[in-house]
């Protein structure tokens, strides 16, 4: 029996990276996925990645920001799977901020994808997601409780990311929906490819490379798959670290 047999999931930023990889973990594992991202040609990549495998994935280009945009993908996804069962909010950005040149539209920018996007799912995904079975997963940041410099607009959005989740998970206990905030380290990813602007003092960059390396985007599906599935029964409103021992 696979563990997502017959389970819909409505998973953002499927088209590179984290996200990516756990299209393809759930599909493998018998989920039907809609995908979600602006990247036409990621999305298409995806799709043919997971041809043959047990469960399947459709995609739709969205840009998340747009609250028009959600409302309508939220709707398409339901419908094209015939309901929602996980919603699992992957897609993020990031930008390298030093605060001397630190500008409001770097705040609004990282704002408006990470923290904006994410709501904006959860409240649309919640017409449909159904009680005591539903499931969120928020991709946060082990930025949003660790000091790194640079960062701090990023920070800030997964910090917002974090306390957003853990509050959503407080107020649907009653309806049995979890909530789980999943953190990661450091991914190799095209995320975290972007060269860092010369110049920087990189005393205190170290310190968001855990003992372990950074992780490769499947190390992340399968914590993240994890925390979609029956095996996370009665984990909700808890952050999950995922961050090969950064705390050590
Ligand atoms: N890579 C890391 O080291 C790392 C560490 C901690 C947290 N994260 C988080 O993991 C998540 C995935 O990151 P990744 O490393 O896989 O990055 P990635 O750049 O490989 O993937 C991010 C995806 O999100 C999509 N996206 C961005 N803005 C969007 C928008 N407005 N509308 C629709 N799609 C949009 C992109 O097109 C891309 O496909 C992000 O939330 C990121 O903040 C990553």
């Amino acid at each position: 029996m696979l563990r997502f047999s017959g389970v819909n999931v409505l998973l953002t930023g499927a088209a590179s990276g984290i996200g990516r990889a756990t299209a393809l973990r759930l599909a493998g594992e018998g989920a039907a996925v809609f995908g979600v991202d602006r990247d036409p040609t990621g999305l298409d990549e995806v799709v043919r990645s997971a041809a043959g495998m047990p469960g399947r994935i459709v995609t739709g280009l969205a840009d998340i920001t747009d609250e028009a945009d959600v409302v309508r993908t939220v709707d398409a996804a339901a419908d094209q799977l015939g309901g929602i069962d996980v919603l699992v909010n992957v897609a993020g950005t990031h930008r390298t901020t030093p605060i001397e040149t630190l500008s409001v539209e770097d705040l609004r920018f990282v704002y408006e994808v990470n923290l904006i996007g994410t709501a904006l799912f959860c409240r649309e995904a919640l017409r449909h997601l159904p009680d005591h079975a539903g499931v969120i997963v928020n991709v946060a940041s082990t930025a949003a409780t660790q000091g790194n410099p640079y960062m701090t607009a990023y920070a800030a959005s997964k910090g917002a990311v974090l306390g957003f989740s853990l509050s959503l998970a407080a107020e649907l206990a009653g309806r049995g929906i979890r909530v789980v905030p999943v953190s990661p380290g450091q991914v190799a990813t095209p995320l975290t490819a972007a060269s860092v602007p010369e110049g920087l003092d990189m005393r205190y960059y170290g310190r968001i490379v855990s003992p372990m390396g950074a992780a490769e985007p499947d190390q992340l599906a399968g914590a993240i798959a994890f925390a979609a599935s029956r095996d996370a029964s009665y984990m909700t409103g808890a952050e999950l670290r995922v961050d090969g021992g950064s705390r050590i």
